[in-house]
């Protein structure tokens, strides 16, 4: 199971990526849209200023003398005049000077051919005569190709000042966050190193006044000793995961035991309100690699809902066994229920029933248990008509050390 402050660096890390990958996008996206405008408009451009001189030369071209990279062809008479100049290969354009003597229309069209791009415009001409206006686009492109590299090489500026940008305003942002967190962490740790030696002491007086009275009389004691201990374990369980280094390694744990324990701890007030739970299990063990005190947290507080939700004289079913090479342990009720469409709700912190005046805490804290230990909890019910919590968690790898009760320092 992932530690408290684990988890915490790894958010707090994730946060600062977010930032920095928001940040850069926006500048990216800002530098490409500005880019993008900057080529149409250049190519808008480009296309009026050639359309214009395509139209001028058609009109006072001379086959031979038209300005650089513009031819001009005429046919006169029948006669095709192409001037002195060399000409382009695969040029005039003789299908479209035809075509536009036999109609007198006009053709403009864009040529792709001698590793360039030609405009073209053939038009009828003065006195009965056609003629072709060629331009040669190779400065167009060549400026546009330059353009396209210049916003490349801005885009990756960019890109390179946005990461710094970005990692600086998310270490601004994300950095009292993380301060805040750590002082959590900070008050979380004391807190529990600070109540660990009352507990321990606690524990110990329980133990000492159980052991001066007869045994027929030692059962309360006992009981407020094993709650007392488990109390420990809690805390110990807070300063673990709050510290940086503390990792608790798995080791195989008995979901039977688990539920038993938790049946066990419940008899009285169950007995109180006369409650019937019922422990099924299959009567050997089943294990699941995990933290024993995590997973008895889980099966008490599902055992504690059942409870404070099912009516006296209701009925309750604690039941552990093996499916589909999976773990499960499902605590069902016949009391209150909930509306199906609750039931993913429940988990959220804070989620609590009407009017109930609890924490709402529970649940959420069952998931994070389960997840850790890389199962799934679900719940399912009906208004009226009961609960039912199964936990699935992955069964125990074989080899892992077997572990007992765990009780450190706190308590002797
Ligand atoms: N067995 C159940 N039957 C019906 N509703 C349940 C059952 N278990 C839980 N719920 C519903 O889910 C809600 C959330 O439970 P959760 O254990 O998270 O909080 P809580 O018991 O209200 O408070 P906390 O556990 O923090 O003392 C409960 O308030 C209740 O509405
Ligand atoms: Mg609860």
């Amino acid at each position: 199971m992932r530690s408290w402050a684990e988890a915490e660096r790894a958010e707090v890390g994730r946060a600062r990526l977010r930032v920095s990958v928001l940040v850069a996008l926006a500048i990216a996206l800002m530098i490409a849209f500005v880019g993008g405008i900057a080529y149409v408009v250049m190519v808008h451009a480009q296309e009026t200023q050639v359309s214009r001189e395509l139209r001028y030369n058609a009109r006072y071209g001379v086959p031979g003398i038209a300005p650089r990279c513009a031819w001009v062809f005429v046919l006169e008479d029948g006669t095709l005049h192409e001037g002195d100049l060399e000409v382009p290969r695969g040029f005039p354009l003789r299908d479209d000077i035809d075509a536009v003597h036999a109609s007198r229309g006009s053709i403009e069209r864009d040529v792709k051919a001698n590793g360039t791009e030609y405009m073209v415009l053939t038009a009828p001409g003065a006195d009965g005569t056609t003629v072709q206006a060629v331009f040669d686009l190779r400065y167009q492109l060549l400026d546009r190709a330059h353009l396209l590299l210049a916003l490349a090489i801005a885009l990756v500026a960019g890109l390179l000042l946005a990461a710094l940008v970005g990692l600086t305003i998310s270490r601004r942002t994300v950095g009292p966050w993380a301060e805040a967190l750590a002082r959590q962490r900070r008050f979380v740790t004391d807190a529990s190193h600070e109540l660990r030696t009352p507990i321990a002491r606690a524990h110990l007086r329980a133990q000492v006044l159980a052991a001066g009275l007869p045994a027929d009389q030692r059962t309360d004691l006992d009981a407020l000793a094993r709650s007392i201990r488990g109390l420990a374990d809690v805390v110990d369980d807070l300063l673990a995961s709050a510290q940086l280094q503390e990792r608790r390694d798995r080791v195989p744990v008995d979901l039977t035991d688990v539920a038993e324990a938790a049946v066990v701890g419940e008899t009285e007030r169950a007995t109180e309100r006369r409650i019937t739970v019922l422990l099924d299990h299959p009567g050997r063990p089943v294990l699941v690699g995990g933290i024993e005190t995590g997973l008895r947290r889980a099966a008490d507080e599902l055992l504690a809902n059942a409870l404070r939700h099912t009516p006296e004289g209701g009925r309750i079913s604690v039941s552990v066994r093996t499916v589909a090479g999976q773990a499960e342990l499902v605590v069902a009720d016949n009391g209150d229920g909930f509306h199906p469409a609750e039931a993913e709700r429940l988990f959220e912190r804070s989620h609590r029933g009407p009017g109930e005046g609890r924490f709402g805490l529970g649940l959420a804290l069952v998931r994070e248990i389960v997840t850790g230990h890389g199962g799934t909890v679900e719940a399912v019910g009906r208004p009226g008509a009961g609960a039912r919590f199964t936990l699935r968690l992955p069964l125990a790898e074989a080899g892992l050390p077997v572990g007992g009760e765990h009780m450190t320092g706190a308590c002797p």
